[in-house]
């Protein structure tokens, strides 16, 4: 049995899409919105769904085989799996964003609030910027609307978020999209069927 960590909610569905068309689908798994666990014997694959940002942590531990996992996660997180594939889906970028009458005070350490510390430091630490960085797990745009930080690393996609709330983005400095993963020991003993997988997807996004 061939097991799969898809990400909840929309760019699970996509991916499970993806999936479906290569013959490697679980059936109804946005029929019923509690359910976590689907099986189709037919194909003899079985999917998991997980908090977005679990899926390279159940592939790596091998509770999954393969997963779809945003290349935002791999980088801040960098777990030790295959990176195999771009799914061209879930397409955003890693942005700075602030108040829109920010002004940078270039004498004193800027103060970031971000989910994505490792991402955040690594990208100060090569413009030589000293930072004082807050770890939020969501709404990180609070933090600059209620004086925690002076700025924001986040995600945008629309950048509706960032309208909503009066922000600006400064700069733009990563392209996100969504990957999928393979654990490495299944890679070696699953390889033909994750190999048919990766190709029959690949053929349907180039
Ligand atoms: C992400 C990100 C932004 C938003 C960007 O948050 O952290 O808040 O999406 O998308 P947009 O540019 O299309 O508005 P998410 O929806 O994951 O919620 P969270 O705040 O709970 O992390």
């Amino acid at each position: 049995m061939l097991n799969i960590a898809l990400p909840k909610g929309r760019l699970g569905a996509a991916v499970h899409r993806l999936f479906e068309a290569a013959g490697y689908g679980c059936g109804e798994i946005e029929a019923d919105n509690r359910k976590l666990v689907f099986e189709n014997p037919v194909n003899d694959v079985r999917c998991f769904l997980v908090k977005p940002s679990d899926v390279a942590v159940f592939v790596e531990r091998g509770a999954a085989d393969i997963g779809a996992v945003g290349k935002d996660i791999l980088i801040e997180n960098s777990p030790d799996v295959y990176e195999l594939l771009d799914l061209k889906l879930g397409k955003c970028r890693m942005a700075v964003a602030a108040k829109s009458d920010f002004r940078e005070d270039t004498g004193r350490p800027l103060r970031v609030a971000t989910k994505f510390v490792h991402i955040a430091n690594d990208y100060y630490a090569s413009r030589n910027r000293d930072v004082e960085i807050t770890k939020l797990s969501g709404s990180v745009e609070l933090a600059p609307i209620l004086g925690i930080s002076d700025v924001i690393v986040d995600i945008v996609e629309t950048g509706a978020t960032l309208r909503e709330n009066d922000l600006k983005v400064l700069t733009e400095f990563m392209e996100i999209s969504a990957r999928l993963i393979a654990n490495k020991t299944s890679f070696k003993f699953k390889q033909n069927v994750i190999q048919d997988i990766a190709r029959k997807i690949s053929a349907q996004i180039s």
